[in-house]
């Protein structure tokens, strides 16, 4: 595995986590103001995390890299996937929607509707794009673009923010495991 798959995939990790503290989220009992600033946070954490960072990350630098190999650009798994991740805008969007509006019911609809593109999403890249990846881009260019993502990722969160999203999802599970 190449450092820029693995990058990718510990991110893909951490995202599945953040799922799985929603799915829970949804479903314990709670203050309706505690609920929804819990849901806010988790539309944060998407919107810069998952779609800035991680989305970005691969359409800015692996998606290329890999048409410039030969795979197509719009047709087949390449196509797919950034359909896919303009699905997930638009479920995230409306899930910021429904917190603005207080709706509990919108926004758990469109939830679970991102949580099950998502993870539908993140097993085709791990299972069969960054296999395909990883016999296509050498180490050495993995490597490259590994630093690539670095200098991506501050751009894009930087130090504080990134503290910002871990302390939140320490509260998460600090609240799940109050709940078990
Ligand atoms: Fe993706
Ligand atoms: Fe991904």
């Amino acid at each position: 595995m190449g450092k820029a798959t693995e990058d990718l995939r510990k991110e893909h990790d951490s995202i599945l986590h953040v799922l799985k503290l929603l799915d829970h989220m949804t479903a314990v009992p709670s203050d309706e103001d505690a609920r929804f600033q819990k849901y806010e946070q988790v539309v944060y954490f998407l919107q810069i995390f998952a779609d800035k960072c991680h989305h970005g990350k691969e359409e800015d630098y692996l998606f290329p890299e890999l048409v410039s190999k030969g795979i197509a650009a719009e047709n087949g798994p390449i196509g797919v996937m950034l359909q896919e991740h303009r699905t997930g805008r638009d479920y995230i969007a409306a899930m910021s929607q429904a917190v603005e509006a207080r709706a509990r019911l919108d926004f758990e609809a469109a939830a679970a509707g991102y949580a099950d593109l998502l993870r539908k999403h993140i097993d085709k890249e791990n299972q069969v794009l960054f296999v395909l990846a990883d016999q296509l881009i050498s180490d050495a260019q993995q490597d490259t673009m590994f630093e690539q993502f670095e200098h991506f990722e501050e751009s894009v969160i930087g130090h504080g923010i990134h503290e910002q999203l871990h302390t939140m999802i320490h509260g998460w599970q600090e609240d799940l495991e109050h709940h078990l």
